[in-house]
């Protein structure tokens, strides 16, 4: 049955944090590896500005996912400094959450335990119970509260691991290539939501990805790394407005730009 049902309004954006300036001054990073130190960054420096979309593309083991640990806190660079608003990050806090590939939720708890987690561990569920409803709205999963995750599809699951996230108002969403197992028609489509939540919740956004479309699909602005270690070697503005339109000829000429930076020669 179709029906026709009218949604109320989605309330103005409360209290939200606003985005987070991030500053990546001179960060330069090594691992100890068996026999010796493996250098992964080299002199990275990037701005991500409040409630910017940066992207960031580069080939595989270049140091990506490395570069998303420091900004995260997830571990402190070898050299070099890292700020948000301003303010050293030296540890992960909830203001800076990090989506990966992977949703890993828990299976054993429901859809709605499951987003309720950041809140539970802050000790502040109780009186915000409201942000995981919220938060479920947003993905749209409210009729799925209830369900567990092996009921889900890749691309539920996906939008459980970004309302798990959002519930939490972050100022910096750090993205580690999370729709890179999704079939490209829920990826598409997920892209589009991505960028509803970007534009409604005002976080900032750093995204690693190695589809360039996406890159240019959702950024402000996209940054191309090169070969391990990893330096910024090419900066693309993407000056379009939201929502973009995936067959922009603009897009398609930052498409062979980007190919180009990365190795490719884009006569496809
Ligand atoms: N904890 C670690 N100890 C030692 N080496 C590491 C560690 N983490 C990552 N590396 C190495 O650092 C390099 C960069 O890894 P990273 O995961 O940042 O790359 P990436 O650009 O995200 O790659 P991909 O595109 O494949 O995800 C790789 O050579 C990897 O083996
Ligand atoms: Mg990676």
């Amino acid at each position: 049955m179709v029906t026709n049902t009218v949604l109320p309004p989605a309330p103005p954006p409360t209290a939200k944090a606003g985005g987070a300036h991030i500053d990546i001054r001179g960060v330069s990073h090594w691992f100890e590896v068996s026999g010796g130190v493996l250098q992964v960054l080299d002199g990275v420096d990037l701005q991500v500005r409040p409630g910017e979309f940066v992207a960031l593309l580069g080939p595989s083991g270049c140091g990506k996912s490395t570069l998303l640990r420091l900004v995260a806190g997830l571990e402190p660079a070898t050299t070099g400094a890292i700020t948000q608003n301003g303010e050293a990050i030296t540890r992960p806090d909830p203001s800076r959450i990090v989506v990966f590939q992977d949703p890993t939720l828990y299976p054993w708890r429901s859809v709605w335990d499951n987003v309720a987690l950041g809140l539970q561990a802050r000790g502040v569920l109780k009186e915000q119970r409201a942000r995981v409803d919220e938060a479920l709205r947003l993905v749209g999963l409210t009729e799925f509260a209830k369900a567990f995750p092996h009921h889900l599809s890749g691309g539920m699951a996906q939008r459980v691991a970004l309302a798990r996230a959002l519930v939490n108002d972050p100022q910096l969403l750090v993205l580690d290539e999370p729709l890179g197992k999704l079939d490209s028609l829920t990826r598409i489509a997920m892209q589009s939501e991505l960028v509803n939540l970007w534009q409604r919740a005002g976080f900032s956004a750093l995204l690693v990805t190695h589809d360039v479309e996406e890159a240019l699909f959702l950024a402000n602005r996209v940054i191309v790394l090169s070969d391990r270690p990893a330096r910024i070697a090419a900066e693309l503005v993407v000056d379009l407005p939201y929502p973009r339109h995936r067959g922009d000829p603009k897009l398609a000429e930052l498409r062979h730009e980007a190919l180009k930076h990365l190795g490719l020669d884009a006569t496809w």
